[in-house]
């Protein structure tokens, strides 16, 4: 059989030759190369050679069966599409090969319409999802900017915010939760400034103590306090001509404030001890996770500060505001992680992706980041799935959008997943036991318990009872 890019690998696992010869027969006008091997562990054996887009299997095998070779397959690569055949006309092992990731299971004798069409049907989505891949690498550079990702209109205002500002500002304000992307806002501000040469100069305002933090801002002259054995300049007058960012600026002392407004309205800097004034002419971005209004009014930012530098605001909205850029953040972090531990990930499967979708965010974009990372680390096969994502993906948790009053303990919390992974299988306790990973006798304790609280059931969403 001849090849062209267009076609997917698919692999036979059969043992009878009629049915080979009718599933070789049927397909041979689409767009598959057919491989074929008699029995499961031959199957195993071929598979990182052969890497199959489709595997097509048999039930009933000599050695190894369908079902474990079904599991075994999903195991090495989730991306992997499985269609279980059988003569077994009883719907278990269907119910089974579907429970365990199957995409099809077919009757045999084959019906050939089906069997096309069931293979049809994998190869355009295979192709859309080959597209839509090729269309997302695409749009990571149509919608990056300065090295920020971002196609939500929140995140395009921003970007048009800051080509804006960038030529002209004296002092910007960059306000956003944490992991938002403010530090890439800070340099994409220096770096469209007009001297991106100059020095771009960081302090992180609430890493050092208070005496250390004014010399490091302003500088100090050698004897003004213990330690002091130098002469030393600031960071004001290292950056001079370039961009000072002051992160976290929110946790600046009361007597540094002080000291930086003074430098920003008069552009002078004085180093501690020392009687000079020095003219420095350097922009200023800060940056904070806190509202800095609030803490205005209970008095812990000087307010004249704070009106001198919020003159121009940039606010980052939190992801969980624009979850349009998610598939196009975790493409971008999926390829650069994937390229750092030289492995061959190319995606992330549907499934595992709704999980994603399904979160939250609160750490936003650092947390994706982190999250993508670290899936990469655990991936075995060629795509993410669900058991490559941390571990808190696991089980998803709808606490995010309970208010705090309704707020419940672990143990309750509990409660209510046992009550709806019964609801779900139909209140049949081995099963239950079996997808809880406890023993059945757990499961009635638990359920007496159940019947002495009444927490359990006193909240919106919480599952129906037999
Ligand atoms: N829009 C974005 N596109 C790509 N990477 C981003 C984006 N926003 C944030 N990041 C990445 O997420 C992490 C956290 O961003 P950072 O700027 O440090 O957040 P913040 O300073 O607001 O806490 C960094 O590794 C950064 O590169
Ligand atoms: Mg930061």
């Amino acid at each position: 059989m001849h090849r062209t890019d267009a076609e997917l690998r698919m692999l036979v696992v059969e043992d009878e030759p009629a049915t080979l010869e009718l599933v070789s027969k049927t397909l041979a006008g689409e767009k598959v190369q057919l491989f074929t091997v008699s029995d499961a562990e031959s199957a195993l054996e071929r598979l990182p050679e052969l890497r199959p887009r489709i595997v097509l299997s048999d039930l009933l095998l000599p050695g190894i069966n369908g079902l474990e070779l079904l599991e075994r397959v999903l195991e090495s690569d989730a991306g992997i599409d499985f269609i279980l055949m059988s003569r077994e006309s009883s719907t278990e092992p269907a119910i089974d090969a579907i429970r365990k990731g199957a995409c099809d299971y077919l009757l045999k004798p084959l019906d050939p319409d089906r069997l096309r069409n069931c293979v049809r049907h994998l190869v355009d989505e295979a192709m859309t999802r080959q597209k839509t891949l090729r269309l997302d690498e695409d749009l990571i550079d149509v919608f990056q900017f300065q090295g920020m990702i971002g196609r939500s209109p929140l995140m395009l205002e921003v970007f048009a915010k800051i080509r804006r500002i960038a030529p002209h500002f004296e002092s910007v304000l960059v306000t956003g939760e944490t992991g938002t992307g403010k530090d890439l806002v800070a340099r994409a501000l220096h770096n469209l400034s007009p001297q991106p040469s100059a020095p771009f100069a960081v302090c992180n305002c609430s890493a050092l103590v208070e005496t250390l933090l004014e010399s490091e801002l302003f500088g100090h002259v050698r004897g003004a306090f213990t330690g002091a054995v130098e002469n030393k300049q600031g960071i004001f007058e290292y950056a001079n001509g370039g961009t000072v960012f002051l992160d976290e600026i929110g946790e600046l002392a009361m007597s540094a404030q002080a000291k930086l407004l003074r430098v920003l309205q008069n552009r002078e800097v004085q180093r501690v001890g020392s009687p000079t004034r020095r003219t420095v002419n350097v922009r200023v971005i800060a940056a904070t996770n806190r509202d800095l209004r609030k803490m205005v009014a209970s008095g812990q930012f000087r307010e004249d500060l704070f009106y001198r530098l919020s003159a121009i605001e940039i606010s980052v909205p939190s992801l969980g505001k624009r979850k349009e850029d998610l598939p196009l953040l975790q493409r971008h972090f999926l390829k650069k992680y994937a390229s750092r531990y030289e492995k061959a990930i190319t995606g992330i499967t549907r499934r595992a992706q709704t999980r994603l979708a399904a979160h939250s965010w609160p750490g936003n974009v650092r947390e994706l980041e982190n999250a993508i990372s670290g899936s990469c680390i655990m991936a075995t096969g060629n795509v993410i799935d669900l058991a490559d994502l941390p571990e808190m993906f696991a089980a998803p948790v709808e606490a995010a959008d309970y208010e705090e009053r309704e707020l419940v303990t672990l143990e309750v919390m509990e409660q209510r997943y046992l009550l709806k992974v019964l609801d779900v299988v139909g209140g049949n306790k081995a099963r239950a036991a079996e997808i809880l990973g406890i023993g059945r006798n757990t499961i009635y304790q638990m359920l007496s318990r159940i019947g002495e609280s009444a927490e359990v059931f006193s909240s919106p969403g919480s599952p129906k009872t037999a």
